[in-house]
């Protein structure tokens, strides 16, 4: 796992954006490619660059889906939750996925191992049903399939 980033690391990091709330987004969109989240102390230094509250900074990470305060899991399957995925049974692979692995959408194992998280469509739907397992697809599902997907990853 990647270390925490450094109060330093942080402020050099965001140094370039002014004030305004206008850089809000890609100031945190530039945390999260550079570290794969947004820790607490980088809302802080996010929140002071743009001389805005931390509460204002927080509410805009919680608002979006795409942001997430905690490191990846090891192993992160993102779900499609778009519209051909579903109408070719998604929702059965993400049911299958989440009582194999135990786990709510958006939720990680305790060892921080593997996680299940909502992704959206990126216009591969010819493999629909799908997942992302790293970034990496995993389509044409089947229920089945789904399940030996997700007692691999659970190491089973
Ligand atoms: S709807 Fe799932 S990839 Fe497009």
């Amino acid at each position: 796992m990647q270390p925490e980033p450094t109060l330093e690391e942080l402020r050099g990091l965001v140094a370039d954006f002014q004030p305004g709330r206008g850089h809000v987004m890609p100031a945190l969109h530039r945390v999260q490619d550079r570290y794969g989240y947004i820790s607490r102390a980088a809302i802080e230094v996010v929140a002071r660059q743009l001389n805005t509250t931390p509460a204002l900074v927080y509410g805009t990470v919680s608002f979006y889906d795409d942001f997430r305060t905690h490191p990846r899991p090891e192993t992160e399957i993102a779900w499609c939750s778009g519209p051909a995925c579903r109408l070719r049974g998604g929702d059965r692979i993400r049911e299958a996925i989440q009582q194999t692995l135990e786990l709510p959408l958006g939720g990680e194992s305790e060892d921080h191992r593997y996680g299940l998280h909502v992704g959206q469509c990126n216009g591969t739907c010819s493999e629909a049903p799908q997942v992302w397992v790293n970034g990496e697809v995993v389509g044409n599902l089947s229920v089945s399939a789904a399940i030996r997907l997700a007692r691999e990853v659970k190491g089973e």
